[in-house]
């Protein structure tokens, strides 16, 4: 059972201001909430991966094996696996798995998907070698039997990628223009740290990295119809955030396009199990 925690009771309360209001919500048909695979797996495909996925190869044995939790599309599953690893990825948004399986089809290794929640989970799957958690964080207001639950299915590291600030930061001006709702500042990074420091009793090692662009679509039409779902923006104001973010929409690579957030960099934490601390 997880031990008070202040800083993991101060996580759920900073969690709990991004509550958007009752009214905006029930003004939309469609939840702002929602995980569309589709474009996560176009990010996916175009993110590069320069911290987390070496790192997890640092600390992998040969033929090791990784649980990933939230492991949405796989963009880091798929590549662990295709290096001979053995991986269980943890999604419970069956949209999400689903893209995930259709990834495994063209390569050589293999992720076997579990369609549940975590912790919930944890008990029924196995110890791994590694346990990592990317760009979860944010979704999970009870942060302490989340971790925990982590911890204990590894027996060598624990990795937990996020972004320095909420994954909605970038849309505190898009929000306050169109419905006059001012978003929080927190929890950040930091926060974390400070839960994991109380809840596992560790500091963990830290690498800052500079943050990938957030969501890339192969059209103008994807992209507008993704923030038109974000913002809570109904048909009838469709125009005015055409206006509002129009700007803002710039070309990338190979003719995706990605809209221009202000960046609040991403972070990479670990941790070694006592036991078997070694360098990575
Ligand atoms: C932003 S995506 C991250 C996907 C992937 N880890 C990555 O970094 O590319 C977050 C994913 O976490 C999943 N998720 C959210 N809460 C979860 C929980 N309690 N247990 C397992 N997965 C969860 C969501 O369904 C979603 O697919």
């Amino acid at each position: 059972m997880t031990a008070a925690s202040p800083a993991a009771e101060g996580w759920a309360e900073s969690l709990a201001g991004w509550a958007l209001p009752a009214e905006l919500l029930a003004s939309v048909d469609q939840s702002p909430y929602a995980w569309p695979a589709r474009v996560f797996a176009c990010t996916a495909t175009r993110r590069s991966d320069p911290v987390t996925g070496p790192l997890l190869l640092q600390l992998l044995p040969e033929a090791g094996s990784l649980i990933d939790v939230g492991a949405g599309t796989g963009r880091l599953s798929l590549p662990i696996a295709a290096a001979g690893h053995r991986v269980l990825a943890v999604e419970p948004n069956a949209a999400m798995a689903a893209e995930l399986e259709r990834g495994t089809a063209s390569m050589t290794g293999s992720v076997a998907v579990v369609r549940r929640r975590w912790p919930e989970v944890a008990a029924a799957v196995g110890p791994h070698d590694v346990a990592l958690t990317a760009n979860v964080v944010y979704d999970v207001a009870d942060i302490g039997p989340f971790l925990e639950a982590l911890d204990r299915s590894a027996t060598l590291a624990v990795v937990v990628e996020l972004t320095q600030r909420h994954p909605w930061d970038g849309l505190r001006g898009y929000y306050r223009s169109l419905h006059d709702v001012e978003l929080p500042d927190g929890p950040t990074v930091d926060d974390l740290v400070a839960v994991i420091g109380e809840v596992i009793g560790v500091t963990p090692q830290r690498r800052d990295w500079p943050s990938p662009r957030s969501l890339t679509f192969e059209s103008r039409d994807a992209l507008l119809e993704l923030y038109a779902t974000r913002l809570c923006v109904r048909d009838d104001r469709r125009s005015e955030l055409e206006q509002l973010i129009g700007d803002d929409i710039e070309e990338i690579d190979d003719g995706a396009i990605a809209l221009r957030l202000p960046s609040g960099g991403m972070t990479t934490l670990w941790w070694e199990k006592p036991a078997n601390a070694r360098a990575p």
